[in-house]
């Protein structure tokens, strides 16, 4: 719209505004375009892509690097060198991207659910020039996120402007064959891994080297050896990423975007190498866990990866696996296939602010920067709130993704209720401190000097260790006013002091996973059964069992939820997802959910999940870390690994399916 080149194929380069859809889709219909055809290239296996070599936003995305692993790994006795593959993949989320736009005295209101209300409020202003105080994005919930809705789309920025045209609120929603054009996605990716180990299977050297799409305008970094390069204790280790720019649209986050593939690769290739030195794949995975982080050489805050296998083993009954592939076979001559892998994904803490009101009839409205997109960040705010506060879920009101109440950062990165936890504990401690100097200043001398800490509030009475108590109300009242107030920032070690003036602007600001003292991650271990047809081999997931440390289990039903959908999103990502992608025009072909397979009932059976439920008070006060993603990493892998098992074929590209195993 803004010049004559297309970049892409599915670019918007037409806006029709009606009274109803259906005259909008007619009058869109009829708009003619031509072009000059121009070279174009659209596939990560070459064809006239543009490799960039360390096109990253430096120094943000250094490659990491520990010693030289090249000679270690020649001169190991055991080793693998593989190149692992997995196709681009596209969000389908039930809920379409979707954008209420509307001007009210030079202001613009934006209704969208959005992952990041506070960074498309900052994106609107530029891109219209208009003061930011003059917007405002409202997104209290939003129907399937992922990453999808990170960062600003086209539509979002089309429906502002056209508002501002036709002066009248505009609606716009992108057609679901039209979400394969108009935003991010997860990128194809190539991945060169090498492992050396010795003849006892101590690794002493891993490269992992990457290359991955971006597009011909921007920037798309990749970080997948942030975390391949910390989950094992290497010796030496060289991570690094070449981005190869695509005329397709910008790639960007979805769920554990650059783990979920990064580990499929690292843990095919360790399950290759367990074979080559015929050893138990969990107990090669055991030998090798890190003590300390090798890449800065710090401790972690908490880490019970040799747990979630160990535990995993034991319930899915992996000692009763025969090592050789093909050797488990049902009576009807079904392939049964086990297989295992590890998945780790940094843990972040984002800034954050809460406030909360208590009033005296014991109603709370409590607000912090979140986006709750089906995850469940209210369920886990609700949980700290009665914790904290002894008040039920129906007695609070939470104002979340709202840039009224700023900063509303980016929910991604599975930064949610880890992060929101700290202040919202945080402002209820100072709350009960509050209102402990207000009942000491009214008489209750045994309210005078103590710990808030040590208080509970709990049925709307204050409660001192010593069993003493006294009604939320009648403090209130005594003091004559009929609220108390408490505000907290939560900030994570080592957090740079303008982080939280970046947040309120719009701009990211996470910290970690390495933090001054200590480096954070969440874990987990993937056990997965794979039954194959001999005569029709397709794959099927028939058990899946996960287990995971992330800290301290904030609402058990939404984290135990976010398991089984990272269970789910594997199954999509390992056995039917993939965007293809057309060569002739450019583009994605399959633009549609009957083409673009994710995974349906029929492809899930038995889903077991267990938590650990370990606090990482190193990492936080709370000791709460991200559940979302880690949820989904290492799942193809364990996938893959169980699909050699079955069959012996090793399958080095995603997704895998029936003309793989023919
Ligand atoms: Mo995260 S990529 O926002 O699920």
């Amino acid at each position: 719209m803004q010049a004559p080149e297309v970049l892409y194929r599915g670019e918007c380069i037409a806006l029709a505004v009606a009274e109803t859809p259906e005259a909008a889709q007619e009058a869109a219909s009829r708009v003619r375009v031509s072009y000059d055809a121009q070279p174009f290239a659209v596939e990560l296996s070459g064809k006239g892509g543009v490799e960039v070599v360390q096109a990253k936003a430096m120094p943000y995305f250094p490659d990491l690097v520990k010693g030289d692993p090249a000679p270690l790994i020649d001169a190991a006795p055991v080793s693998v060198d593989a190149t692992y593959y997995s196709a681009a993949q596209h969000h389908n989320p039930l809920e379409m991207l979707s954008t209420v736009a509307e001007w009210r005295d030079g202001s613009l209101i934006v209704h969208e659910g959005t992952q990041a209300a506070q960074a498309m409020k900052l994106g609107l202003a530029i891109a219209l020039s208009i003061p930011e105080d003059k917007v405002r994005v409202i997104s209290p919930y939003v129907g399937g996120a992922f990453g999808q809705r990170g960062s600003i789309s086209p539509h979002t920025l089309l429906a502002a402007a056209a508002a501002r045209r036709v002066g009248r609120p505009v609606k716009l929603t992108v057609p679901r064959a039209q979400i394969f054009h108009a935003t991010s996605f997860r990128a194809a990716t190539e991945h060169h891994i090498r492992i050396g180990a010795d003849r006892d299977g101590r690794f002493v050297g891993g490269m992992h080297l990457v290359r991955s799409q971006t597009s011909r305008f921007d920037l798309m970094p990749y970080t997948g050896e942030e975390t391949t390069s910390r989950i094992y204790g290497w010796p030496a280790f060289r991570g690094a990423t070449t981005l190869v720019q695509l005329d397709t649209q910008t790639p960007g986050f979805m769920r554990a975007p650059m783990e979920m593939a990064s580990f499929f690769a690292l843990e095919s290739a360790v399950d290759e190498l367990a074979e080559k030195l015929s050893m138990d794949p969990v107990a090669l995975r055991v030998l090798n866990d890190a003590k300390t982080d090798p890449i800065s050489g710090k401790l972690f805050s908490s880490r019970n990866l040799v747990q979630c296998l160990q535990r995993g083993a034991e319930r899915f009954g992996w000692s009763r696996r025969k090592a050789a592939p093909r050797s488990m076979q049902l009576d009807d001559g079904t392939l049964v296939g086990w297989g295992v892998a590890a998945g780790a994904y940094p843990a972040y803490i984002t800034p954050a602010i809460a406030r909360i009101r208590m009033h005296a009839n014991g109603r709370v409205d409590l607000s912090v920067g979140a986006h709750e997109m089906g995850q469940g960040v209210r369920s886990a705010i609700a949980a700290v709130a009665e914790e904290e506060l002894g008040v039920p879920a129906d007695h609070l009101r939470i104002l979340i993704g709202d840039t009224i109440v700023p900063p509303q950062h980016v929910t991604a990165g599975s930064t949610g209720a880890a992060t929101v936890s700290i202040p919202i504990a945080k402002a209820a401690l100072r709350l009960r401190g509050t209102l402990a100097e207000l009942a000491a200043t009214n008489g209750r001398a045994a309210f005078a000097g103590v710990d808030p800490a040590a208080t509970r509030l709990r049925g709307g009475r204050l409660h001192l260790p010593g069993g003493e108590s006294e009604g939320v109300a009648n403090i209130l009242a005594s003091a004559g006013i009929d609220h108390v107030d408490g505000e907290a920032n939560g900030s994570a070690p080592g957090m740079k002091p303008e982080a939280f003036a970046q947040a309120a602007l719009g701009k990211v600001a996470f910290s970690g996973p390495e933090f001054p003292t200590h480096v954070s991650f969440s874990y987990i271990a993937h056990f997965v059964e794979i039954q194959v047809d001999p005569l029709v081999p397709r794959p099927r997931v028939t058990r899946m069992l996960s287990v995971a440390d992330f800290g301290r289990v904030l609402s058990r039903r939404t984290a135990e939820s976010q398991m089984l959908g990272g269970q789910v999103w594997g199954i999509g990502a390992a056995l039917t997802e993939a965007s293809e992608v057309d060569p002739r025009f450019g583009g994605f072909l399959n633009n549609n959910i009957a083409e673009y397979q994710i995974a349906v009932n029929a492809d899930v059976r038995s889903l077991e999940v267990e938590l650990l439920d370990a606090p990482d008070l190193t990492f936080s006060e709370i000791g709460a870390k991200g559940v979302g993603e880690v949820a989904c990493v290492g799942a193809a892998g364990a996938i893959a690994n169980a699909i050699y098992h079955a069959t012996g074929k090793r399958i080095r590209h995603l997704p895998i399916r029936v003309e793989d195993l023919i």
